[in-house]
């Protein structure tokens, strides 16, 4: 079924049921591997919001949210340059980070958002992406737990947008 969000035509690419079922194995993992270590989750807004929160509701071990935000995207291209526009009130010194991205598209804003958790402090830093565009990534990103790798189109729903519309839909469409 064609959606419209916008002035674009979107068809469906990865229902809700397959959404949910990959985020309760990365709960699982992510169970695993901090089960003593009380990481603190970073969600990157806003796209992140909705798959943070399915995310650490599929985690069973103690652990802390908070939210950066950045900017980079105008419509439906990267600018390539990001800049902090909300910061964090935690102290991460010390601290096992999780990142939870929406998206790694060019991956520019990992990079930064690595580099201001580094230089913060933190033990460790971990990242957790639900989607992934290997055609599109210009740097070295690793992604630690991972939803699933895409093509390079575009995509909305799930907190994805298209200049600010779709991110309620609870799946993942790609430009028809
Ligand atoms: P990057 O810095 O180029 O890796 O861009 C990451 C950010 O761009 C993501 O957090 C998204 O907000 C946005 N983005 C990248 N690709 C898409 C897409 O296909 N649809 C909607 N937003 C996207």
């Amino acid at each position: 079924m064609t959606i419209t969000v916008r002035d674009k035509s979107f068809v469906p690419f990865i229902s809700a049921q397959a959404i949910q079922a990959r985020i309760a194995t990365l709960g699982e993992q992510i169970t695993q591997d901090y089960a003593d270590k009380n990481p603190l989750c970073i969600g990157i807004l806003n796209g992140a919001f909705v798959f943070a929160a399915d995310l650490v509701r599929a985690v069973a071990c103690p652990l802390e949210i908070s939210f950066l935000k950045y900017a980079s995207y105008e419509k439906m291209q990267s600018s390539g340059k990001v800049k902090q526009l909300l910061g964090i009130n935690e102290n991460l010194e010390g601290r096992h980070i999780i990142i939870i991205e929406d998206i790694v598209d060019t991956g520019a804003t990992m990079q930064q958002v690595r580099k201001d958790l580094k230089s913060a402090g933190a033990s460790s830093v971990k990242l957790a992406a639900l989607l992934f565009k290997p055609k599109a990534v210009r740097s070295d990103i690793h992604i630690d737990y991972l939803g699933f790798e895409i093509e390079n189109r575009f995509v909305v729903g799930y907190g994805l947008d298209y200049d600010g519309a779709g991110r309620n839909l609870d799946a993942i469409y790609v430009i028809a």
